[in-house]
């Protein structure tokens, strides 16, 4: 019995269909109802205890041989004719619908793309880290209410009596990554650091707990605030058109000294005054300043020598304002109605 299950394994392991009535007769005559599986457990039944081990296994394998080849024929026939049906260079061609760039990502590439001609270059920093990072050397003080968790999130929060207190926190801002880099390089920086950002804000249409950053560093000898104007200057025109006025106005940020705001004209009353500007004519688009010199000490920079500038964007507000979004939600609900919109803008 043994030679004869040999024989149909050897038969069944060969074959190769034709088409597909080919595999249909092959299952009949191996597992059909009357089919030789069928008659050889039959047999089975006859013969000898001691042989039964063996043959049992034998007959399982064929099984097995002759489903895997059911499989594998069907297979081969159905990718044969689809390959096939793609030589008929007659077909029209298959319709691919390009996908869309989020607009975050848009005006991230465009904000990198315009600093990138002035030599700045790329760092980026973790979005999980520590306070010596995001606060203590950036001038912050103990008491700061961005030490608050109602501000920040917190992921290991040390208690007030360790001694070495340095927390575990979500970064609230990309000044973190200027730390970082005046930490692990000597001047002359110059550099943007674009990011994802996290607050403890209830989220509406003016906030979110998750944004994103994008921070500017210059440090070099002799950089001054004129320098710092002049470098925003060129980016608003370039970001929002040629005829682009700015205005800086008096501000506060522990780590700058001195500080500002910037505006920008509005482009869309072009500074005349409409709801967009809340009839101003200016819209705010960052906060900047002179890094104060206690930061670049507590980075091992020597103020005496180095002085620098800094400022920092949200991409979110800047794309707001190109395209006239009016509700942040819409960026983190990925509904397709409001991303087909950038399907063509690069
Ligand atoms: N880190 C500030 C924020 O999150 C933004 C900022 C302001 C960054 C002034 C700067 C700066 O580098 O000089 O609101």
């Amino acid at each position: 019995m043994i030679e004869k299950i040999n024989t149909l394994i050897k038969q069944a392991s060969g074959f190769s269909a034709s088409g597909i009535n080919d595999i249909e007769n092959f299952r009949i005559y191996y597992i059909g109802k009357k089919g030789l599986i069928t008659t050889l457990f039959q047999e089975f039944k006859t013969i000898a205890p001691e042989e039964r081990k063996e043959i049992g296994k034998k007959i399982n394998e064929l099984k097995t041989i002759v489903n895997d080849k059911i499989k594998t024929e069907k297979f081969r026939l159905l990718s044969t004719k689809k390959t096939e049906e793609k030589k008929d260079l007659s077909l029209p061609g298959d319709l691919l619908i390009p996908g869309s760039r989020h607009p975050i990502s848009l005006v991230r590439n465009e904000i990198v793309e315009i600093f990138a001609r002035l030599g700045f270059i790329i760092s980026e920093g973790p979005e999980i880290e520590d306070d010596e990072h995001v606060f203590s050397k950036l001038n912050f003080t103990a008491e700061h209410p961005a030490r608050d968790m109602q501000d920040t999130f917190f992921i290991n929060r040390k208690s007030a009596e360790q001694s070495e207190k340095n927390d575990i926190l979500l970064r609230t801002h990309t000044s973190s990554v200027q730390v970082r880099v005046m930490e692990n390089q000597k001047p002359p920086i110059r550099t943007i650091s674009p990011g994802r950002v996290f607050r403890n804000e209830a989220i509406s249409a003016r906030a979110h707990c998750i944004f994103h950053q994008i921070e500017g560093l210059y440090i070099d000898k002799k950089v001054s605030f004129a320098d710092l104007k002049q470098t925003l200057l060129y980016f608003s025109k370039a970001m929002f058109g040629e005829e682009t006025s700015i205005r800086l106005r008096p501000s506060y940020f522990p780590f700058t000294e001195p500080s500002a705001e910037m505006d920008v004209t509005c482009k869309i009353c072009g500074g005349k005054g409409c709801n967009v500007c809340k009839y101003t004519g200016w819209l705010e688009v960052l906060g900047c300043g002179m890094v104060d010199p206690n930061v670049l000490e507590n980075c091992n920079i020597d103020s005496q020598v180095y002085t620098g500038y800094a400022f920092g964007m949200g991409i979110e507000r800047i794309a707001m304002l190109k395209y006239h979004i009016n509700d942040l939600r819409m960026y983190f609900e990925n509904d397709l109605r409001f991303l087909e919109q950038f399907r063509y803008s690069f």
